[in-house]
């Protein structure tokens, strides 16, 4: 397909993943499942963020071996390379670049913040390196140079979209109409699925208790184990309220796999006991991400093809890009070449 050629007629949706590990049940109701569903309506550019993961340290060969896997996990996870543009950001330059003239766009004070800096920071004390802070001018730039109307992110990204709309906002007030001004999307249900373990903290690629994380290649007796051992309450009562979160968080996971309202799933299971309930979640998890887990096997086998799918995402990102990024250059008055 010719994304360029398209570009005028649907609307374009902008999003990405970092290649930290297999993606979280988290990843995929609050992210990635939606980013599936919207390939027919809109135009789709989805990538792997392995420039935003360089923040946090880790082995050479891990981190290639990760990116090439989480690439392999889109498509598992159906996104279309014929539909949906899916590429390696560092695959295209033209994102360090933006990077750059963004960071330059970006104040100190609103980095300064950033929850999301401020909860990295604590976590690994050792590794506050710059990359950390400027983050979110990174990300402005992955949006910005695609001119997106919608990114669809789970709610730990609020934050950083507010960002990219005041630096957005800044550019074209002190360089004239550039960007186009970004909106998040956010699922109904699951954009911010929380820890089996903790459920009033989020899910997360990098807790330490594997039983509080769903990973979507988890086999399903493992799925089913999980879930069984989720952190509920005593009160025995399938129903949503801020002093149940577990139960809650339980009740979201159903309904954003589901499609059912919260009414819906509290009618569903009234007067059902706890265990009851957790193998109705379980179960729908389990028959959620099967196929998933097969086709991911098939895919990241089929080395040629994945290489392939890489280097033409890779080219049309590039051009797409360039034609964002020439008339920044332009703007701030960076000369080009002839
Ligand atoms: P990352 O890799 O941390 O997460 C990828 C997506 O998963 C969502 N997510 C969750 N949603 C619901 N519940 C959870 N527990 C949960 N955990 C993660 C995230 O909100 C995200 O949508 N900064 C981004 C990557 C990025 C990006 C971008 C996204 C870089 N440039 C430009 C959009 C546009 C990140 O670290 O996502």
């Amino acid at each position: 397909m010719d994304h360029t050629e398209t570009t005028e007629k649907k609307k374009i949706i902008l999003s990405g993943i970092q290649p930290t590990g297999v993606f979280t049940l988290g990843n995929y109701l609050g992210a990635v499942k939606n980013w599936h569903e919207m390939q027919e309506e809109y135009l789709c550019y989805y990538f792997i963020a392995d420039l935003h993961s360089l923040t946090i340290h880790m082995e050479a060969a891990k981190r290639r071996a990760q990116t090439r896997e989480a690439f392999a996990l889109l498509l598992a996870c159906g996104i279309d390379p014929e539909k949906s543009l899916v590429f390696v950001q560092s695959h295209n330059k033209f994102h360090a670049e933006m990077g750059w003239i963004m960071d330059c766009c970006s104040q100190f004070g609103e980095l300064s913040r950033m929850t999301q800096f401020k909860d990295k920071s604590a976590k690994h004390p050792d590794n506050i390196n710059a990359g950390l802070f400027t983050y979110p001018a990174l990300m402005a730039g992955d949006i910005l140079l695609y001119q997106a109307d919608y990114v669809p992110v789970g709610a730990d990204q609020t934050q950083h979209l507010e960002f990219t709309r005041d630096v957005a906002t800044r550019f074209n007030h002190n360089y004239g109409e550039t960007f186009k001004l970004p909106e998040g999307y956010f699922p109904k249900a699951g954009a911010r699925v929380m820890s089996l373990q903790d459920p009033t903290s989020k899910m997360s690629k990098s807790d330490e208790n594997p039983k509080a994380t769903i990973s979507i290649l988890d086999e399903e007796n493992v799925i089913m184990k999980k879930f069984k051992a989720a952190v509920t309450d005593s009160e025995a009562s399938v129903h949503a309220s801020e002093d149940k979160p577990g139960v809650t968080n339980l009740m979201t996971i159903y309904s954003a796999i589901t499609g059912k309202t919260m009414e819906a799933v509290t009618k569903e299971f009234a007067g059902c006991g706890y265990g009851d309930f957790k193998e109705a979640v379980g179960t729908a998890v389990a028959d959620e991400l099967r196929p998933v887990r097969e086709e991911y096997k098939r895919i990241l086998d089929d080395r040629a093809y994945l290489d392939s799918e890489m280097k033409k995402g890779a080219e049309r990102a590039t051009a797409i890009a360039s034609r964002t990024l020439t008339k920044v250059k332009k703007r701030v008055g960076l000369l080009l070449e002839s």
